[in-house]
């Protein structure tokens, strides 16, 4: 079921995105855009050749880095096809929405673990690295929250949901996203910090109780701040780094247990700000702290790309290859995971639908789980990776 376009108030809020504008179209094989990004990018003579048989996993491994996906059970269950593409090319998996309070929450004392626990076991039995999505996140509020929560309990709720959660997978979790984007540029406060009940509740120091939580429940998971749409050389993006490295500071100072920055990175095909030195800068501040980086939710928004699919695919390409070149760069990204593997199974669809109604095309694999030129650009990136 795909949502009307254009997006909802709510997704558009959730997006945090405003002011799309534009759109692309093909006539007569040549690109037509208002927006001279899109039309950059498509470069029929790009070449996306990649040497060699080897798997994403394998050509990500062979660099020291861990290439893997967000996936949910159903995905597995019903396809046995996807389930074979995702053994090949995966070496870490995500639960995309199973490990979210409105997932495991279905009412104040009770957890519901089935499809995380699910997820758990599967990466378990096929050698997968298991991550956890997310334990704090503004926009991850279950509906009976409001009648439960309040500012004496606060703490104790989230505490408690950290440790049952956290201690549940001790020990097999590879890295906990702790808070999920505590920042918004726009909240109107001088700390820049994303209004939500938690901040209501209990004040900045929500996120460095989260952290110690989630340690000490779960002391060997790398814990994770997860950071969205601070990728590009626009002003809300750089306000957002900005804020991002002042938070990642304070909370280093204070001694926090804190050992990693995700970046979501859903990138914008149609966006031009792309700098490859400010974006590296900001990666070398972000390692200098000592923290590594990972690149948690990697995909493409091709909403405002020609219809055509050919063409499209060859632009979304070059997006993955052109971003992944810079990050990869810098040797203290050790994940790349895309937010999903194959076009079938995206949340753009129906957060990011196109206007003229067609599918769109995120991610490596396409709808039947054949290679797009995404996956040769994600692959050529990790071939030209420097070892970790
Ligand atoms: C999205 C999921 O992909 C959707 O299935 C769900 O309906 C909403 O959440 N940033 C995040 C992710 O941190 O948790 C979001 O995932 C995508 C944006």
């Amino acid at each position: 079921m795909l949502p009307k376009f254009p997006l909802s108030r709510r997704q558009i809020l959730f997006l945090g995105l405003s002011g799309l504008a534009g759109s692309a179209a093909v006539t007569a094989g040549k690109v037509v855009n208002t927006n001279s990004q899109v039309q950059a990018l498509y470069n029929p003579q790009r070449d996306f050749k990649v040497v060699g048989q080897n798997s994403l996993k394998q050509r990500a491994a062979s660099k020291g880095i861990i290439y893997g996906a967000a996936v949910e059970p159903e995905f597995f269950q019903s396809n046995t096809p996807f389930r074979a593409s995702f053994l090949k090319d995966c070496g870490m998996i995500v639960p995309e929405n199973s490990l979210k309070w409105t997932q495991l929450r279905p009412a104040p004392e009770r957890y519901d673990f089935a499809k995380a626990d699910w997820l758990a076991a599967f990466a378990r039995a096929h050698g997968m690295l298991y991550r956890g999505h997310t334990l704090v996140w503004h926009n991850d509020i279950p509906v009976w929250f409001k009648e439960v929560v309040n500012r004496q309990n606060a703490e104790k709720v989230l505490v408690d949901h950290i440790t049952t959660v956290s201690k549940r997978y001790a020990g097999k979790m590879h890295s906990w996203d702790v808070v999920n984007e505590a920042i918004d540029p726009e909240s109107g406060r001088s700390d820049a910090l994303q209004t939500s009940p938690w901040l209501d509740f209990l004040g900045p120091d929500y996120i460095e109780l989260a952290f110690r939580a989630t340690a000490a429940a779960d002391p060997k998971a790398m814990l994770v701040y997860n950071e969205t749409w601070i990728e590009y050389d626009i002003p809300k993006h750089e306000a957002r780094r900005k804020a991002t490295l002042k938070l990642l500071e304070n909370l280093l100072k204070k001694g926090t247990p804190i050992h990693a920055l995700g970046i979501q990175s859903h990138l914008m095909a149609h966006e031009k700000g792309l700098n490859p030195k400010k974006l590296r800068a900001f990666l070398s501040n972000v390692a200098s702290l000592g923290l590594k980086i990972l690149i948690t939710e990697l995909d493409v928004i091709d909403q405002q790309l020609p219809a055509d699919s050919a063409v499209r695919d060859r632009m979304v390409a070059s997006v993955y290859e052109d971003y992944l070149s810079v990050v990869l760069d810098e040797k203290a990204v050790i994940a790349v995971l895309t937010w999903g593997l194959s076009d079938r199974y995206t949340w753009h669809a129906s957060f990011l639908p196109r206007s003229d109604g067609k599918p769109v095309r995120p991610l490596p694999l396409d709808f039947n789980f054949q290679r797009k030129l995404a996956w040769n650009a994600i692959a050529r990136a990790f071939d030209q990776a420097r070892k970790r």
